[in-house]
């Protein structure tokens, strides 16, 4: 079976908001050019890996996908096209039912039909299941998982938002890899991390969901991207929230100082920041604007040093390292 294929540039394109609104809107003309401009933006910059929801945009967003690839048919075996499943958002599928996981085999085979459908494609390169349900039986999973496998629709599995122990719970069950675990990872939300720093420190202070995520995925060559990598944007341009704490308007202060010292964007500054570490973490850029993207995309030429590395960890946190 063909490998997915190895992205050329060392970001990932974050399709969450090109359907527009996570509304039942239909898709208009004006979504479209914006939404079709931000991957062909993508594709000038050469990212050819493209991160996917069934949820986002309410499918809006895997559909506008599916189109630009109708458009463009010798596009697909040249893309890695990857999805998630496993979440249910409020009201769906009727008035009154609360959001919720839902890793059960049914709805993880359903989830890829669709996503399948609307992208437009035969195969997803990767699925990952998009958080941890307090619910999983594992046997489903792996049984999916083999259907889907088995069948051609998905050729790698990952998951998201998941700890070492859930993502050893899946592994003592299931036949296939786990390639992939996407977290949230930018300056301002340093979990991922900030154990390392912490160990033998007093846990109260430093209880932390993280612990042991980025040593059990290098240990397991399972490849971490970083979901939310601009934490929208407030650090590169965002006026910050009126009680926005001082540690944050000194970070702010901080990357404009570096960007303007290396004559990149803020941007870049952010996305280097995610890049310098060594678990080769990926961000999943989500920026719709072609400028940002492009800015984002200077980031990869960009090596910070360890002092700028924790000039901006440490400003971030307000205090010093132990
Ligand atoms: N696995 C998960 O649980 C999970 C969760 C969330 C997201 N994701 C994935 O990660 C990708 C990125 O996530 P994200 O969108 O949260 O990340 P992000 O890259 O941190 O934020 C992008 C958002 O911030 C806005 N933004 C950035 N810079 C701005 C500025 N200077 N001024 C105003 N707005 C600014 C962007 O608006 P513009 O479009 O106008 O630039 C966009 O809405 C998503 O597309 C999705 O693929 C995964």
């Amino acid at each position: 079976m063909t490998q997915p294929k190895i992205s050329s540039n060392r970001l990932i394109y974050g399709c969450m908001m090109i359907g527009g609104s996570f509304d039942g809107a239909p898709l208009d003309m004006e979504q479209r050019k914006k939404g079709h401009a931000a991957i062909e933006t993508a594709l000038e910059c050469g990212l050819n890996y493209f991160d996917h929801a069934d949820i986002y945009c309410l499918g809006k967003s895997e559909t506008l996908f599916g189109e630009f690839l109708e458009q463009n048919p010798d596009l697909r075996d040249k893309l890695i096209v990857q999805s998630k499943c496993g979440i249910y958002l409020r009201n769906q599928p009727e008035e009154g039912f609360p959001g919720r996981f839902d890793l059960s085999f049914d709805h993880i085979v359903e989830s890829v039909e669709g996503s399948l459908k609307r992208l437009h494609t035969d195969y997803l390169d990767i699925l990952l299941l998009h958080r941890p349900d307090p619910l999983v039986e594992p046997e489903e999973v792996a049984q999916a998982f083999d259907r889907l496998h088995r069948t051609g629709k998905v050729r790698k599995f990952g998951v998201s938002n998941h700890s070492p122990a859930q993502i050893e719970l899946l592994r003592a069950f299931i036949d296939q890899p786990i390639v992939v675990n996407q977290i949230e990872y930018n300056p301002v939300h340093t979990v991922l991390h900030d154990a390392a720093i912490h160990a033998n420190m007093k846990r109260s202070h430093y209880g932390n969901p993280g612990e042991g995520i980025i040593e059990y995925c290098r240990l397991h060559d399972i490849r971490l991207q970083a979901w939310g990598p601009l934490a929208k944007g407030v650090l590169t341009g965002k006026s910050p929230a009126q009680d926005a704490e001082p540690r944050i308007r000194e970070l702010i202060r901080l990357i404009e100082r570096l960007a303007k010292d290396r004559n990149v964007s803020r941007e870049a500054i952010v996305i280097a920041w995610i890049l310098r570490h060594p678990a080769g973490i990926a961000p999943v850029v989500g920026t719709t604007n072609p400028g940002r993207l492009r800015a984002c995309c200077q980031g990869a030429e960009l090596e910070l040093s360890r002092i700028e590395w924790y000039q901006i960890y440490t400003t971030a946190m307000g205090h010093p390292v132990p």
